[in-house]
Formats: structure tokens, sequence, C-alpha cells
């Protein structure tokens, strides 16, 4: 019980987070022209120690001169386990221009982690009077990020978004796959001699969304390394959404418009909510809080379930 009101999340679409080395100008533009929601331009473990000099002046040429419409255009800098990161928030925050909307800080372990951040981008916004206040996105993705999630969705009001990195996290956890999310061969259930395989990814993925819905933050699923398995994609995609992630990362192009299919309510899934809402209205009118559709209870609660929907609908619609 609380008598706060939980706050809600940035109105953003953000179903799919397309990334590309900035090691890779080549694909910039393509990356531009992409339906993704969120274009990531990464310094961190796509670029190799020896280009991270070069993807940051490619980055920073290409935050002014693409014409990234109206997407979300973040830069993931290195982690602060790195000798890279303070360099990444300096020469951003002095050269790039006012288009960057938001960092993503990989790794994050603790609510110190992201202060440290934003004491840099702070003092870098102040002296260079820069009008655009950067928000922040981070990756959860080692045991100590999952442990400490929910003073680090709280940690700043930059915070608009926390994703689950699957890869690092597995590594961190000592987890033993090297897959990078979805169905793992060996995590199942026996019953009656018959396997039933289990989600994993299940325990981080709910931690992250209660964390996020707490604190007003946008929770995401990160990669699926298997681009070749649309399937697969699809099936790990669908599990974030029914758990209240709202996107997920594409790692390659042709995942882009499978998350946009997975993360935009169905039209179904609209009408539907929208005629929960009608009984309830009719209900209500009769002074009943609870009524009956299509065979099943629906009360005051469903209201809130179906708004979801059709905020959800409408927001993507809208922007
Ligand atoms: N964004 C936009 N376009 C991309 C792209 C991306 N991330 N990756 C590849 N493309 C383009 C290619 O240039 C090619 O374009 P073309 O048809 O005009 O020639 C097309 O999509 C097909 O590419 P393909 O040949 O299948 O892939 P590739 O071998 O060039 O690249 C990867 C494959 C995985 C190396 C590349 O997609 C990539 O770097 N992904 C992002 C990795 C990353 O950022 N990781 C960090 C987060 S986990
Ligand atoms: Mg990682």
């Amino acid at each position: 019980m609380s008598f706060r009101i939980q706050p809600a999340a940035p109105a953003r679409p953000n179903r799919c987070q397309l990334f590309g080395p900035g090691s890779r100008p080549a694909i910039f533009e393509k990356m531009a022209a992409s339906a993704a929601d969120v274009i990531n331009l990464d310094l961190e473990d796509s670029v190799a120690p020896s280009d991270k000099d070069a993807a940051r002046a490619n980055i920073i040429a290409a935050i002014s001169d693409i014409d990234w419409g109206s997407k979300t255009l973040s830069v993931r800098i290195n982690g602060l386990d790195t000798p890279y990161w303070y360099r990444d928030v300096v020469n951003l925050m002095e050269q790039a221009g006012e288009r960057l909307d938001q960092i993503m800080i990989p790794k994050v372990g603790c609510a110190a982690d992201v202060y440290a951040v934003d004491a840099l981008v702070t003092a870098i916004e102040t002296a260079k009077g820069r009008n655009k206040k950067i928000a922040f996105e981070v990756i959860i993705e080692s045991a100590a990020g999952i442990a400490h999630v929910e003073e680090i969705a709280a940690s700043s009001p930059r915070m608009e978004a926390m994703s689950l990195g699957a890869a690092d996290f597995a590594a961190s956890m000592g987890m033993a796959t090297t897959g990078i999310g979805g169905t793992q061969e060996n995590y199942y259930m026996l019953h009656e001699g018959q396997k039933h395989w289990s989600d994993p990814w299940h325990w981080a993925q709910a931690t992250i969304v209660a964390a996020c819905r707490t604190h007003g933050v946008l929770p995401v699923d990160g990669p699926f390394g298997d681009f070749s398995d649309d399937e697969g994609f699809r099936a790990q995609a669908l599990r974030s959404a029914t758990l209240g992630m709202v996107g997920k990362w594409a790692i390659h192009p042709k995942q882009v418009t499978l998350a946009n299919e997975v993360f935009t309510p169905s039209e179904d899934a609209v009408n539907e909510a929208r005629e929960i809402l009608a009984a309830m209205e009719e209900a209500k009118a009769k002074g009943e809080g609870a009524t009956v559709y299509k065979g099943r209870l629906v009360d005051i609660a469903s209201i809130k379930q179906a708004e979801v929907i059709v905020r959800q609908s409408e927001m993507i619609a809208g922007g």
C-alpha cells in the first residue's frame, strides 16, 4: 500500500533501440533511416580499444550532420571501470551538438556510478551553457547492478530508461551459458519424463520492471544475439512485453520490425481494452464496481490494465 501515486515513465516511444558501432560510420545513415524509436551509437564493447578516439569523433560529427528525425538519439559511453569513460563524456558534452538526447551508461553497479556521471555532465552542461538537459539510460548487466537495481532507478532525475544486458549479466552471475538472451537448453523442469523449458532471464526482468515502475523509468529488454532466429527473438520479446517492458534492442536492422510489431499494442488488444473501458463506464453508471465482459470478471483494476494498453497505443500513434 502506498498513498503516493506511481510516477509515469517518460511518454516517448521506446519499442526498439537500434545499436551500431561508433567505429562504423557507414551505417549511421541507415540507422537514421530505420524504423527504430531510439538510436544507440556505441563507444563501448562493439568498438576496439584502438578505435575509441576515432569512434568518438565519428559520433560527434554524425550527431550534427545526420538528420535523425524524431528519434531519441543516445550514445553508449564506456563503463566506469575503464580509462575511456571520462573522455567520452567530456568530448560529447563539449563538442556534440544539442541534438544529442541521452547518454547510456553500461555496467552500472550502484547509484554512485550514475551520480559520478551526473556530476560531470551537469558541470559541463553549465559551463557550456547547453540548453537541453541530457537524459540517462543505464544497463543492468552485473550481479551488483541487479542487487542495487532500485537505488539505481532512483539515482538521478535524468534517469529515463533501464535495460537488461543479458550477456554481461550472465557472465557476472556465473551463469553456465554463452547465449545472449532466449531459451537456454539446460534450464528446464522435468514432468513425467517431459522437458518444459523455463525462462532464466525472468527474475532479472521482473526485478528491473518493478524498480523502473516504482521510479518512473522505462524498462527495456536488451539484446538477442542470434539475429538469424526471428522466432526466438519474437518469443523473448513477447515474454518481455508480458512482464511490462516497453521495448527491446536490435543488434541487427532486421530485428527492428520484429520489436516494433511486438511492442506496438495490436488492433485487437486495443479494441478489447476500449470495450472493457466501455463496459466499466456502463457498470459505473449503474453504481456497480464490477461487471462481466465476455464471460469474465472485469472490475476497477481492469480499468487500469486496459488504460495501460490504450495509453501506449495513443502515445505510439502520436509519437
Ligand atoms: N544498423 C543499420 N544498418 C546495419 C546495421 C546496423 N546496426 N548492421 C548492418 N547494417 C546494414 C549493412 O550495412 C547492410 O546494408 P546494405 O544492405 O546496404 O549493404 C545490411 O544492414 C545487412 O547487413 P549484414 O551484412 O547482414 O550485417 P553485417 O555483417 O554488415 O553486420 C553486425 C552485422 C552484427 C556486425 C552489425 O549488425 C552490427 O555491428 N550490429 C551492432 C553491434 C553493436 O552495436 N553491438 C553493441 C550492442 S550489443
Ligand atoms: Mg554489455
